[in-house]
């Protein structure tokens, strides 16, 4: 059943009512610009056509209610257990109801009313697989409080205070790309970031171009301390480099240049992290003008230089990833592959000739199978709206 459908449904069997509302947030994929966002660099991404549904209504008292079907498990909070992550019985809050309950805390933060509600949610964003399902979770709350609370946020700011919730009330250290797509997408679209002044633009998705999503189905575990580690490198790289630049604040303010000449003051790990970014920063530069011009044969081959660098500097691929890359590669139609979100995991992103894209999907599912003995799920992506009221 489709999770629209779903979190009716549930609703209805759960709380005795139809809901008064449903709200949606898609997840993301990103095209170029991985690894940079806490690095004040550009990305790249687009809101995909898979998101997570909320059904809800206001609660009658302070304890908000939430079922999340995908776990089929019921959690509680009021603002009082908040703060100490606990749930209305003032035991720990579990793993998926802190997402929730830290956007309510961001808000709380930010003298923004988050009402208590009854909720059901549900998703088809694949959870641990590089496509945002615990941003597009934090922003189809946030909407649904925005909805109660009669409050009115633009979209970037919804995102800023989703980040923080994952920050600092989940702890998972992130940057700001996946709330961003999920507050802020437009059908059609790719969305281009400077993580570091914020402003935003779109680029229309070439016409006869496909973005293809395949999920090598491995799922992602344990990655939050890769993921600070890989994060702590960079700092660290900026303070050793800015000895010699000053005035630089984050790794997109060093040149390729730079860095070339001052890369032997870094130990070796930090050198092979910071020049990921540092190239990534400069590769995005100098794709988005190709994009703009329709280049795509160009575009491609720079996501393709993305992913050996995510493989074999920033180190965030594993095996599955490469193979499905690999073969990706090699399909005719194909201008460039490479693996998308966080890695450790997850989905590769595809960009392929339209006219191939049913093909190339098939040939692709295929030749993975039979290579890794794993069934994968590719599907033609439709870049979409982003989060918001649906009923
Ligand atoms: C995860 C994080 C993002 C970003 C990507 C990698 O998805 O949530 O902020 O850092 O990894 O580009």
């Amino acid at each position: 059943m489709h999770p629209k459908e779903l979190v009716t449904r549930t609703f209805h069997q759960r709380f005795g009512k139809v809901p008064d509302h449903l709200a949606l947030a898609p997840g993301r994929v990103n095209l170029l610009g991985e690894h940079v966002d806490f690095n004040d660099g550009f990305v790249l991404p687009a809101a995909i056509d898979r998101a997570a549904y909320i059904a809800f209504s206001p609660a009658d008292s302070d304890c908000s209610t939430l079922v999340a079907v995908d776990f089929a498990e019921e959690s509680t909070f009021t603002p009082a257990s908040i703060p100490a992550r606990n749930n209305a019985n003032g035991n720990p809050l579990v793993e998926w109801a802190r997402y929730p309950a830290g956007v309510a805390w961001a808000l709380a933060e930010a003298n923004l009313p988050a009402p208590a509600l009854n909720a059901v949610f549900a998703s088809d964003v694949p959870r641990g697989a590089g496509l945002s399902s615990s941003a597009s979770v934090e922003m189809a709350f946030a909407i649904a409080w925005s909805e109660l609370g009669g409050w009115v946020l633009p979209p970037l700011q919804r995102a800023l205070l989703g980040q923080k919730a994952e920050n600092k009330y989940v702890g998972v250290n992130c940057g700001i790309m996946d709330q961003f797509a999920s507050a802020c997408g437009v059908s059609g679209n790719l969305l281009l970031l400077d993580c570091r002044s914020l402003e935003w633009q779109v680029l229309p998705i070439p016409q006869d171009v496909a973005i293809v999503i395949a999920d090598t189905s491995i799922r992602r575990k344990l990655t939050t301390s890769s993921y600070n580690d890989r994060r702590q490198a960079c700092e660290e790289a900026v303070k050793i480099l800015g000895q010699s630049l000053p005035g630089i604040r984050a790794l997109r303010d060093v040149s390729v240049d730079d860095f070339n000449r001052l890369c032997n003051r870094l130990p070796a790990l930090v050198e092979k992290r910071a020049r990921h970014v540092v190239e990534e920063v400069d590769r995005t530069r100098r794709a988005i003008p190709l994009l703009e011009q329709g280049n795509i044969i160009e575009f491609g081959e720079i996501m393709k230089q993305c992913h050996a660098s995510l493989r074999d500097l920033y180190e965030v691929s594993i095996p599955e990833l490469n193979v499905m890359v690999e073969i990706a590669d090699s399909l005719p139609g194909c201008y460039g592959a490479r693996l998308t979100g966080a890695g450790f995991g997850g989905c590769t992103v595809n960009l392929v000739e339209k006219s191939e894209a049913e093909s190339f999907s098939a040939q692709l599912a295929l030749r993975y199978q039979s290579q890794t003995g794993l069934i994968p799920e590719i599907y033609i992506c439709h870049a979409s709206d982003g989060a918001r009221m649906i009923g």
